[in-house]
């Protein structure tokens, strides 16, 4: 039986001052004055159109992730905020995070998207190393960077994540440690600190950058790192997350966990448990943002609709719970795929066999060996 799981809302805001040569997200250089006015028109058109899919249901966490959605003016995220509480129900403990570069502080006061409602802030800082941001061809350097998270400070947030990236062009394993080291010294409750990857179709998987550490190097500075994470009071809760007691992104949580999110915006995916028809249904809209502006609120603002299939499930679901320390219940794993415990049984024996995962009563953990392997893992449960 297809239980819904708690429920989430994605908003995508699409535009950047300049495209990062390592980004494949939906993000598209902004020239001129961007539509910021017409675009909340959008996202409130595309949001009445998916309600139905969501009746009655409670919201608990907003995430505004981009893109640079700290180039929207906070009035902006303010009436959108609004349109969505009069239509949906926000729990009570509501989370609502909004990206940031901190190459934008003059778009947006802090103060203002604070009395908006936004209550966590994640940062795009990737490297203090102004050598480094500069072959990152990121737009701020450490110092303005450093500057942005006071003047946030200052406004009253004080919870908030920062991203590091590490494995960077002409990185040394000192560099990726002063790295961590200096994020540490300006007391987010959240890190997270990716190792960056050559996604396809970027500028950076076209003409590689020279000096990119090499797999045994990469592994040294996460090892290092996560030490140095974990000292400082930064519990490692997911493959690239780390936060102090009580901090973990509930957002994200809520993804590893395969519960639901609505999808709004331009690009932006839904994942949604229809209850009444047991079905997992995947929707996403259309990706280009003049596209999504003109379509917005009706159906061919839909970019594709997809029905998770029960034998698909077993591989979705660990796609994102093996990526979690604590790993995942059978119950939740039942609830949320709708299938019986035994549907794994065989993938969970090889698994146990491998030493790559643990069962405690009801509790599916991976070692430490199998977070080492988590791709391989999951793998093990993708049926043909
Ligand atoms: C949507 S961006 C965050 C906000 C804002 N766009 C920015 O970059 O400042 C999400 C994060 O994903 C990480 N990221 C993006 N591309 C990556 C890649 N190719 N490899 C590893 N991490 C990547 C970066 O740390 C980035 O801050
Ligand atoms: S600012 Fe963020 S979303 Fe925009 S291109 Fe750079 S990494 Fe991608």
């Amino acid at each position: 039986m297809l239980t819904p799981p708690p429920l989430s809302l994605y908003v995508h805001l699409p535009w950047c001052v300049r495209k990062c040569p390592y980004c494949d997200f939906n993000s598209h250089e902004g020239r001129g004055v961007l539509p910021f006015e017409a675009y909340v028109d959008a996202l409130i058109a595309d949001l009445d159109h998916d309600l139905p899919l969501v009746w009655g249901r409670s919201v608990q966490t907003v995430f505004f992730g981009g893109g640079t959605p700290s180039l929207f003016p906070a009035d902006a995220v303010d009436r959108f905020l609004q349109a969505a509480s009069s239509r949906l129900r926000f729990a009570p403990s509501l989370e609502i995070t909004l990206e940031t570069n901190p190459g934008t502080t003059e778009h947006g006061r802090f103060e203002d998207y604070r009395a908006a409602g936004v209550n966590r802030l994640s940062f795009g800082l990737q490297s203090f190393d102004d050598g480094c941001l500069q072959r990152l061809g990121r737009i701020h350097d450490s110092r303005e960077a450093e500057r942005a998270v006071k003047l946030a400070q200052d406004a009253g947030f004080d919870n908030f994540n920062l991203d590091l990236m590490y494995a960077l062009p002409q990185q040394t394993l000192a560099m990726a440690e002063r790295d961590v080291e200096r994020a540490i010294a300006l007391q987010p409750t959240h890190i997270s600190h990716y190792q960056l990857t050559l996604e396809p179709n970027t500028v950076f998987a076209a003409r590689p950058p020279a000096g990119i550490p090499e797999h045994d190097d990469a592994w040294d500075m996460q090892e290092r790192c996560q030490a140095m994470l974990a000292d400082a009071g930064y519990a490692q809760y997911e493959v690239s997350a780390y936060a102090q007691p009580g901090r973990q992104c509930a957002h994200n949580l809520n993804y590893w966990r395969f519960g639901d999110y609505l999808g709004i915006g331009a690009g932006a995916h839904g994942k949604l448990t229809l209850g009444a028809e047991q079905s997992i249904l995947r929707r996403w809209k259309v990706k280009h943002p003049a596209d999504y502006l003109a379509k917005a609120g009706r159906a061919e603002a839909i970019g594709g609709d997809e029905r998770i299939e029960a034998r698909r499930r077993p591989f979705d679901y660990m796609l994102n719970a093996l990526r979690l320390n604590e790993g995942f219940s059978l119950a939740g794993f039942e609830a949320c795929t709708g299938l019986d415990r035994s549907a794994i049984a065989t993938e969970l024996a090889l698994a146990i066999d491998h030493g790559w995962l643990s069962v405690e009563n009801d509790r599916v953990m991976p070692s430490e060996l199998g977070r080492r392997f988590t791709n391989d893992v999951i793998a093990l449960f993708l049926q043909d």
